[in-house]
């Protein structure tokens, strides 16, 4: 593993930035994973700014998000299909249609999860995993559970997931209680896994996740056992 600490957001979000672009530059048609939430805005926002220098070329990129709010259509602008396509692929020239969110108002959520998991092996697998990681150890939704659940599934949220996602809704009720992940299988099998944390409170959670015993109770935990892992936390 490789373990970056770094003094800013800002240099957090420009060297994430600068691993997520050299990877396109290395291989044009590579399959990003790709995360919500506020920790990656940083990246997304530099990543904006090197594809309208010229600096990278996503025209024939794919990605692969992690997780969906059940229930969430994509117009809503709760949903993390509205969240990446506003915070990222409206900005930049990937083509819409190789985007890939999971679709939490399927009617048969078990096919669409199945067929998540297929399209990522189709597609090659996931060149570059990026991740945030929540105050209970959980990366995309797999909340900390007495077993890793290996393929795309949904999920119901822990209660402190819920609180800390409140902030970005109205009100807490209005937090989708269930979402749909990918599963530890799916975030394994990326070539490469990159990590982002930042903020005093989730330095405890960083340490038990890389320095601590692996076990479910602790999802992210699990990425110690990934050959190609970097993490960068800042302050
Ligand atoms: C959500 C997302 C996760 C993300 C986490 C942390 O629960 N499903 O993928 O890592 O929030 O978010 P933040 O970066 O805002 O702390």
């Amino acid at each position: 593993m490789n373990f970056v600490k770094v003094d800013s957001y800002e240099k957090l979000s420009r060297m994430g930035a600068d691993i997520i672009a050299a990877q396109i530059i290395l291989k044009p048609n590579c399959v990003l994973g790709l995360a919500t939430g506020s920790s990656p805005l940083g990246i997304y926002a530099n990543l904006i700014e090197d594809n309208k220098n010229g600096k990278i070329d996503f025209s024939n990129v794919t990605s692969i998000n992690l997780d969906e709010y059940l229930g969430l259509t994509g117009d809503n602008d709760q949903s993390y299909r509205y969240f990446m396509d506003h915070n990222l692929f409206n900005h930049v020239n990937i083509k819409k249609e190789n985007t890939f969110v999971p679709n939490a108002v399927a009617n048969d959520i078990e096919k669409e999860c199945k067929e998540y998991d297929q399209r990522i092996l189709d597609k090659g697998g996931i060149d570059i995993q990026l991740l945030g990681i929540g105050l209970d150890g959980h990366i995309g939704f797999n909340e900390p559970d007495t077993c890793f659940t290996k393929e795309t599934h949904t999920v119901t949220l822990d209660e402190s997931t819920i609180v800390a996602n409140a902030r970005f809704f109205e009100k807490e009720e209005d937090v989708p209680r269930q979402a749909v992940t990918l599963g530890m299988g799916g975030i394994m099998q990326a070539k490469k896994v990159l990590l982002i944390a930042s903020g005093k409170e989730k330095e405890e959670i960083v340490e038990k996740a890389f320095f601590g015993p692996i076990t479910p109770e602790v999802p992210a935990s699990i990425l110690q056992l990934h050959p190609d892992v970097t993490v960068i936390f800042s302050k």
